[in-house]
């Protein structure tokens, strides 16, 4: 698959030098922070790492991930990052990848999560032969669990205070779509 996508009102890419700051940006906002592996204190310095060790071209060799940038259709890049996907390629089982959202707090509620992740899923399957893609939310992140039962995942379960997770144990709700599921629903 390449990594250039576009839906109805996004450009989705690789993210890039010149969508850093505003990436930064909402790295730090402590709502946007809250249920992810960062924490505000988030530097340009740990952007740059980030995009260093990310592929721009193809998906991430297993055990690793990729960051696309959403942008609005239109727009120049750089000015106007408004979230990300993130996709993780499983360190073990083949053709099986994970995501991960985040949308800018001026960006939610207006259904670009899901539009973004909808082409993104369809791409995987169809352009990639992926065999499953998982995405997994806390429990307490109401707003991604309503996001992945919109977007027709199959809930897995719940793996009860499983994580510890910014110092306290924390449930992990875990949501999965198979090839076979996809084609079923096209
Ligand atoms: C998770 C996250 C991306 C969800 O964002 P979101 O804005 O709720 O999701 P969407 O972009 O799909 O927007 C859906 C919302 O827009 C509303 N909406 C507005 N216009 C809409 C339209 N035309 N069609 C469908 N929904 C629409 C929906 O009602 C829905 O609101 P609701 O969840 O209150 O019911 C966002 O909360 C976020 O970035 N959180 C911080 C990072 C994070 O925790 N990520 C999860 C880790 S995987």
């Amino acid at each position: 698959m390449g990594l250039l996508l576009r839906t109805e009102r996004l450009e989705i890419s690789p993210l890039a030098e010149a969508d850093l700051e505003a990436f930064v940006a909402y790295r730090r906002d402590p709502d946007v922070a809250r249920y992810q592996s960062w924490t505000p204190d988030y530097t340009q310095t740990d952007a740059r790492s980030l995009l260093a060790a990310q592929p721009s071209t193809t998906l991430p060799v297993p055990g690793d991930w990729v960051q696309l940038a959403l942008h609005p259709v239109g727009l120049s890049q750089g000015m106007t990052l408004i979230g990300d996907v993130a996709i993780g390629t499983d360190p073990v089982q083949p053709d099986t990848y994970e995501l991960g959202v985040t949308l800018a707090p001026a960006h939610h509620g207006q259904d670009f999560a899901r539009e973004a992740l909808a082409a993104i899923l369809e791409a995987l399957f169809a352009a990639h032969g992926a065999h499953r893609i998982v995405m997994q939310g806390d429990a307490r992140n109401e707003a991604v669990l309503r996001l992945l039962r919109r977007l027709g995942l199959r809930h897995e379960g719940a793996v009860l205070e499983g994580d510890w997770f910014k110092g306290e144990w924390t449930t992990l709700e875990r949501f999965a779509l198979l090839r076979r599921e996809w084609q079923e629903r096209r």
